[in-house]
């Protein structure tokens, strides 16, 4: 019987091969001919390739770049990082950049930004966007974007992931990659999974429970596959269940290819294989950056010493190893060439162009936060007549450093020049320095050029900075992190929540000096603030990239009306974390216990009654929103109903604004604990003054369910719900309930 079906399958790709689709015959081989099924070329292509051919295609031949199949003119693959722009040409085996002089780009905003946007069209317009750059730069996979969930303030890659909430991650992550791989590159979405902190990154054992597990940490994974339709994805260094991710085989053979349906190819992050029979069973399909010594340590080349190069090649001749697993593994990489490196139809994209710079400007500037404004500091008035920037980040240069995400940028508008453009003539724009914080600019040989050497005490800085403070109209320093080692970088994890280099002391002495001050932190993670009730505006600027400066500038001018949202809880204090209060986060063990299960971020606040600094959700605005009631179109539902909830929101100050009106849902009776109440909506509305708009979210039965771990399914159980609607998760303004009737 499975002969026979053999023997079917086998006659009917034959006929499949022999035809074009049209029932008309072409003179090219099937694998060539652009109009025959993706499918049916993988297959004629396969069938050509010997086993050598085969297995080079699935390891790197370079740094960022595997082999094709050179003999058939199936071309090569480029890889490049990501997330945040096109990474400059690196030597053939070394991380160095090449010093080429036409590969600089564009820095888009850090994915903290874009998710904090909370607006699917700027996520799609910062895919368009890089995406076109990658490919005029002829990549064919971008490396990126994360999103590894946010669950400790310290991990120092949160800058690069979207968030501590699987719903917003869910939403932001999918049209990103939609709109990447319209210009036939590939996404490669990482870190797959659970690598939430950088500490031990190669050597921590995730344990996390199964609940935690669908909940939290892979539903935007999940998304990016099924609705995105990623067609590559990056296993993580750490391990799970004792197994490295790249070859784990519940995650990747299970969950990812099994249980979603992933067609795409799995790649290794780059150093994240470790065993070849675990990387041929366990589901890894391309590997990358294993620590061999390469050619540069005189090797004749490393690349074969790969675990799925000459390694596997020996199990494949001896028969350890079967062809069908290598079959299959040569499919998904194959299908991953075909859709980008073979394609002859995809558009030729565009480098460093003016709609490029607009979209980082836009992007940034619906990112940036307002988090506090009173006494009228912001938007900065046209009455101000000396503005005083201070602030190391004022000046200093953010897209060169933070690890693999580093760029060279054809040019960064730095904040203070940003606000010297806005500020325009007849304004004295002064600058002081304020602190030192990391004067080196430098990653992989690409340096800022920056000369921010200081001779000054700490003190003279302070003393400097607030004599000048005393006499400017309006004060703005800025602050925050920097991408050196131990701030958001990568391969490290900060120290503390507490801000560096003496900023505390800095921004309070000019408090005492100028109630006119604006606090801005650059920034892709949350920092203590002690001084929160002494300073009058406080902003969340985040990494902006090459238009960081103007960006920042339009939303303290008031050009743009702020109505970012925070993608992640700002606690008060570390303790406020549930990873930190529960002792759950160790730099130095090689257990990572995730024992605050699903209790991440807000979820752990609310859980406990803590207040934080600053919730999730929030961001303020220019203007204020009023909310009416919730009206709901049925108080029950069951079966595959949905019950509509509207609120009307209304623009009731004097700008035109936006606004992010939030969805939360409680369960009010459940079997299990659920957090108190969970994002299940959002919709970012404009609204010009006095304009109101209905809000409606259609509330479907899916969002109702929690995931059952002893049945290992996503159940729904009967009883009440309470939909809130908000400005935050702590800022909720209208709620109603309804029951479902039946359990599911
Ligand atoms: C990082 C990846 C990156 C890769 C290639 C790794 O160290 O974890 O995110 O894409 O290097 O640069």
């Amino acid at each position: 019987m499975k002969n026979l079906l053999k023997l079917m399958t086998a006659a009917s790709t034959a006929s499949l091969l022999m035809l074009s689709c049209a029932g008309t015959k072409s003179d090219k081989p099937v694998y060539l001919d652009e109009n025959q099924p993706i499918e049916a070329r993988i297959e004629d292509a396969l069938s050509r390739m010997t086993l050598e051919e085969k297995v080079k295609i699935l390891h790197a031949q370079s740094k960022f770049s595997s082999a094709g199949v050179p003999r058939l003119g199936i071309p090569e693959l480029w890889t490049t990082d990501g997330p945040h722009g096109i990474r400059p040409e690196v030597f053939w085996d070394k991380w160095k950049q090449a010093g080429w002089t036409n590969d600089s780009c564009v820095a888009f905003p850090a994915l903290t930004c874009l998710a904090a946007t909370w607006n699917e069209e700027m996520s799609a317009l910062y895919g368009k966007s890089i995406g076109e750059e990658a490919r005029f730069r002829e990549k064919d996979v971008l490396l990126g974007p994360g999103v590894n969930i946010y669950r400790t303030p310290l991990n120092g890659r949160n800058f690069e992931y979207m968030g501590e909430d699987p719903f917003l991650a869910s939403v932001m992550v999918v049209p990103y990659i939609q709109e990447v791989q319209k210009n036939g590159v590939a996404v490669c979405v990482k870190h797959y999974a659970l690598n939430n902190q950088e500490s031990l990154r190669h050597e921590y054992d995730a344990v996390v429970d199964d609940r935690t597990l669908n909940e939290i940490y892979l539903p935007a994974f999940k998304a990016a596959v099924q609705k995105g339709g990623a067609w590559s994805i990056m296993g993580s260094y750490n391990l799970y269940k004792g197994q490295h991710v790249c070859h784990n085989s519940y995650l990747l053979n299970d969950v990812l290819k099994g249980d979603w349906g992933f067609d795409g190819a799995v790649i290794s992050d780059w150093g994240g294989c470790h065993d070849t029979d675990e990387a041929i069973s366990n589901g890894l399909d391309l590997e990358f950056g294993t620590w061999t010594d390469g050619l540069t340590m005189g090797a004749t080349n490393g690349y074969d010493a790969y675990h799925l190069a000459n390694p596997y090649l020996e199990r494949l001749r001896d028969g350890r190893a079967s062809e069908d697993v290598l079959n299959e593994k040569a499919r998904r990489v194959l299908r991953l060439i075909f859709r980008t490196a073979m394609r002859t139809d995809k558009p030729f994209g565009s480098l460093c162009s003016p709609e490029h710079y607009a979209a980082a400007r836009q992007i940034g500037g619906e990112g940036i936060v307002l988090l506090k404004n009173e006494a009228g500091v912001l938007p900065i008035s046209g009455d101000a007549k000396k503005i005083l920037v201070v602030g190391e980040n004022a000046v200093k240069m953010m897209t060169v450093g933070g690890g693999s995400s580093s760029l060279k940028v054809q040019r960064e508008v730095s904040p203070l020049d940003g606000i010297r453009a806005a500020a325009g003539e007849g304004v004295e724009v002064m600058y002081e320095r304020g602190y030192v914080g990391d004067i080196s600019g430098k990653y992989n040989g690409v340096v800022t050029g920056q000369d921010l050497s200081e001779s000054r005490s700490a003190a003279e800085l302070i003393a400097d900075a607030c004599a000048k403070a005393a006499e400017a109209d309006v004060v703005i320093f800025v602050g925050g992190l920097n991408k050196s080692s131990h701030q958001d970088c990568e391969d490290s994890d900060r120290f503390s929540l507490e801000l560096p280099y003496n900023q505390d002391a800095v921004i309070s002495a000019l408090a005492a000096v100028n109630p006119s001050l604006a606090v801005v932190i650059v920034s892709g993670n949350a920092v203590a603030m002690p001084w929160v009730d002494d300073v009058n505006a406080i902003v969340e600027a985040w990494y902006g990239g090459s238009e960081a400066g103007n960006a920042l500038a339009d939303v303290l001018f008031g050009k743009v009306n702020p109505s970012g949202k925070l993608p992640f809880t700002f606690p008060a204090r570390l303790e406020d974390n549930g990873a930190h209060a529960l002792g759950a986060y160790d730099p130095h063990s090689t257990v990572a216990k995730y024992s605050e299960g699903i209790f991440v971020g807000y979820r752990w606040a609310q859980k406990q009654g803590i207040k934080p600094l600053f919730a999730f959700g929030h961001g303020l605005s220019y203007t204020d929103f009023l909310y009416s009631d919730a009206v709901l179109d049925k108080n029950t539902m069951g079966g595959n109903g949905k019950i509509n909830v509207t609120a009307k929101v209304t623009n009731v100050g004097a700008v035109s604004g936006k606004e992010v009106v939030q969805l939360y849902i409680s369960d009010e009776e459940c079997s299990v604990e659920r957090p108190v109440m969970e994002l299940k909506g959002f919709k970012k509305v404009a609204l010009e003054p006095g304009e109101s708009k209905d809000v409606t979210f259609a509330i479907e039965p899916e969002m109702l369910k929690f995931y059952d771990a002893e049945k290992g399914e996503w159940t729904l159980e009967k009883g009440r719900f309470t939909v809130c609607i908000g400005s935050s998760s702590e800022d909720i303004r209208c709620k109603a309930s309804f029951d479902y009737e039946e359990d599911r």
